[in-house]
């Protein structure tokens, strides 16, 4: 991870399904049982996942209790795993970082904290060079080991990494939106400046929050049955289908070929394009999707096929 001497599997577990429909982004998904997380949680360690990441808001602590709680069920305990968190900015001082610290590892219940990053840039009432200086001070306090930001400009990006640099510690992560229907940071400067600098980029919704999977495009109505607002986002929508439509029938092609599932492909095309700077986070609200996606490495996708996924998904994204 970065700079850092954490070691994480190309492939995470997002843990926002887990936020029991509870808090500022509980909304989202539907509720997950906790025999169920706690089998998704088995799951994606029996595969090789090493690593899962949580948030503040995902549920205001709900999905750090439940992760913790699944951990616990899976017989790991602190430093068998890698935790990721993340501190909600929106209307809080800097300060606040300091503040809300020990309700972060009450949550995780005996899990340490080794990477907790600020969830978004849009915090008004303190600077992000105040939000490094708040997340500096922790880990010279060993309350958290590593410092990471999500959904950073280039520009904001490079400050973080500065004000952190002037304490002597690592920027070691920026997780933002990317998928092979989002590839923004490919052309915003995001991902080259993360290259320059040795910051990982978490890729967040890396299955475009299931689009990836062909699902969707084989039945449009499906959406309707799932929870939550996805149902009218665009990307769901029949236009949305047929704009990623030739997206999905490559990687159904090369699917095929390995007898594989599209979002495997999607998954190993994200952690693989671009050397290791890239990792991924999927999220699942099945067992089998964890099985899924924490083994879809089991294959090796081949240079020609690489090539073929990025010329077909560019335009979706601009990018020439
Ligand atoms: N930092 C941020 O601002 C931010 C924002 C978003 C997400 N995240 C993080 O990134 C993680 C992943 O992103 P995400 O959950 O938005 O999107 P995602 O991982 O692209 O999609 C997850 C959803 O896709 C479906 N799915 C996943 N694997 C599947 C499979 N193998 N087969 C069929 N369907 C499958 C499931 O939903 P259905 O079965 O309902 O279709 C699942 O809930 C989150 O858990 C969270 O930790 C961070």
């Amino acid at each position: 991870m970065g700079a850092s001497e954490i070691q994480v599997t190309p492939i995470g577990l997002g843990c926002w399904q887990f936020a029991k429909g509870q808090g500022v982004g509980g909304w989202f998904w539907g509720v997950l049982d906790q025999d169920t997380t706690d089998a998704i949680v088995q799951a994606s360690l029996d595969a090789g996942v090493n690593w899962f990441d949580t948030a503040e808001a995902y549920g205001d602590g709900a999905s750090e209790a439940s992760l913790a709680s699944a951990l616990r069920t899976a017989g790991k305990k602190d430093g068998d795993v890698v935790v990721a968190t993340k501190w909600r900015p929106n209307m809080r001082t800097a300060g606040s970082i300091g503040r809300t610290i020990d309700d972060r590892l009450h949550y995780l219940d005996g899990f340490s904290i080794d990477l907790h990053q600020v969830h978004n840039p849009v915090g008004i009432l303190s600077t992000h060079s105040q939000q490094m200086d708040g997340m500096a001070d922790l880990v010279r306090a060993g309350k958290i080991r590593t410092v990471g930001i999500s959904n950073f400009t280039e520009r904001q990006m490079r400050r973080c990494h500065g004000v952190l640099a002037s304490r002597e510690l690592p920027l070691v992560s920026n997780q933002v939106h990317y998928s092979l229907l989002h590839r923004n940071i490919e052309g915003n400067g995001t991902l080259e400046a993360a290259k320059e600098l040795g910051i990982t980029i978490i890729a967040y919704s890396p299955l475009a929050q299931g689009l990836l999977t062909g699902k969707y495009h084989d039945d449009p109505a499906r959406i309707r049955t799932r929870p939550g607002p996805r149902r009218w986002m665009p990307g769901f929508h029949r236009k949305g289908l047929r704009k990623s439509a030739p997206v999905i029938a490559e990687l159904r092609r090369v699917a095929a070929s390995h007898g594989a599932t599209p979002a495997q492909v999607a998954l190993q095309w994200l952690v693989r394009f671009h050397g290791d700077v890239v990792v991924a986070i999927p999220g699942a609200s099945k067992v089998s999707h964890a099985q899924s996606n924490a083994t879809c490495l089991d294959f090796e996708l081949s240079d020609e096929e690489l090539h073929l996924l990025d010329v077909v998904s560019k335009p979706l994204s601009g990018l020439s």
